[in-house]
């Protein structure tokens, strides 16, 4: 395993803690109880060996400013349950209607369609529950800029909104403006939110942020483009995840607009896209580079 592989499975495992210190009956409970059920199904539906990229991300874009992994814990945190809930929903019959994710049984076939959608919902609450708190900066400006961005990754124009777009396209022809657009909207909002949050931790200046705005919407792109070339190509043991599905359904894939090949060459230009957007930073970037290059050759 390279140096930048292990590091990165060191800081999954650390996010895993942390996302279990959470997801716990006493720290989801609010005035009321958190139902124990509710409560099972949301830990089922996050601690379960996702490879926690989004949270990486954040941290290795804080760490650029010199915010250690521990300071930026929380929002890295929020951004993984956000994801987390984003994929619970994904795999409901009225969506992608998936039994397997991250190698185990779907949360609604492991529980039932209802606690599939409340344990999402009481994901995304929680992902804001985290954002607010103090621990998780100590400038109140700083919190609610996070918020904002995390709010309008999520939203309408975001994940929700490419997700609706995504099941517009399984009924008529998206162009391929049409498929980078839903793209960047499903897959490419919450990295480009998670970078850009790590950044805002930082402190980074109007620059800096356009560099690594930059550098992440280009890494969101490649990712889904990896994601959408691995349905193809991978395995349903490697990815934990039925694959084959994209065609079957009728995705508007890229993969499926251009071919194969084309959306291999794309992908690795889209990866050299992000790597030359984060010139400024010299070496401080070289973890933000590993994991674009991860992006790109990822086998699950
Ligand atoms: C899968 O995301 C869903 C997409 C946005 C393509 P990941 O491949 O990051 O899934 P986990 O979190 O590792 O399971
Ligand atoms: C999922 O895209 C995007 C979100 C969950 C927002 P996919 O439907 O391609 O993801 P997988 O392949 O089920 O993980
Ligand atoms: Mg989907
Ligand atoms: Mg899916
Ligand atoms: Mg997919």
């Amino acid at each position: 395993m390279s140096n930048f592989a292990s590091q990165r499975h060191d800081c999954a495992n650390r996010i895993d803690l942390a996302l279990q210190g959470f997801l716990t009956p006493r720290k989801l409970s609010g005035s009321g109880i958190a139902p124990d059920i509710l409560v099972e199904a949301i830990r089922h539906g996050v601690l379960n060996g996702g490879k926690r990229l989004r949270p990486i991300l954040l941290i290795q874009s804080a760490a650029i400013f010199s915010i250690s992994e521990k300071q930026a814990t929380r929002a890295a945190m929020a951004v993984e349950l956000v994801h987390c809930y984003s994929l619970i929903h994904d795999d409901l019959p009225a969506m992608d209607n998936d039994d397997l994710r991250r190698g185990q049984p779907t949360v609604h076939k492991a529980y039932d369609e209802a606690t599939a959608i409340l344990a999402g919902d009481a994901l995304l609450a929680h992902a804001f529950e985290l954002l607010s708190h103090s621990d998780c900066h100590p400038d109140p400006q700083v919190r609610i800029d996070l918020v904002a961005e995390l709010a309008k990754a999520s939203g309408a124009g975001g994940m929700a909104g490419g997700q609706s777009l995504d099941l517009q396209g399984e009924k008529t022809r998206f162009s391929e403006k049409q498929i980078e657009q839903m793209q960047k909207m499903k897959t490419g909002a919450l990295i480009y939110a998670a970078v850009r949050m790590g950044a805002i931790i930082g402190g980074a200046d109007e620059k800096q942020l356009l560099s690594l705005s930059t550098y992440a919407q280009a890494a969101g792109r490649a990712f889904q483009l990896a994601d959408d070339i691995l349905d193809l190509t991978a395995s349903t043991e490697q990815m934990g995840k039925t694959t084959g599905k994209d065609a079957a359904a009728k995705k508007p894939t890229l993969v499926a607009r251009i071919g194969l090949k084309a959306a291999k060459r794309h992908l690795g230009d889209t990866i050299h896209t992000a790597l030359s957007a984060l010139m400024m930073f010299g070496p401080k970037a070289d973890d933000l580079r590993a994991t674009a290059r991860f992006f790109g050759d990822r086998e699950s």
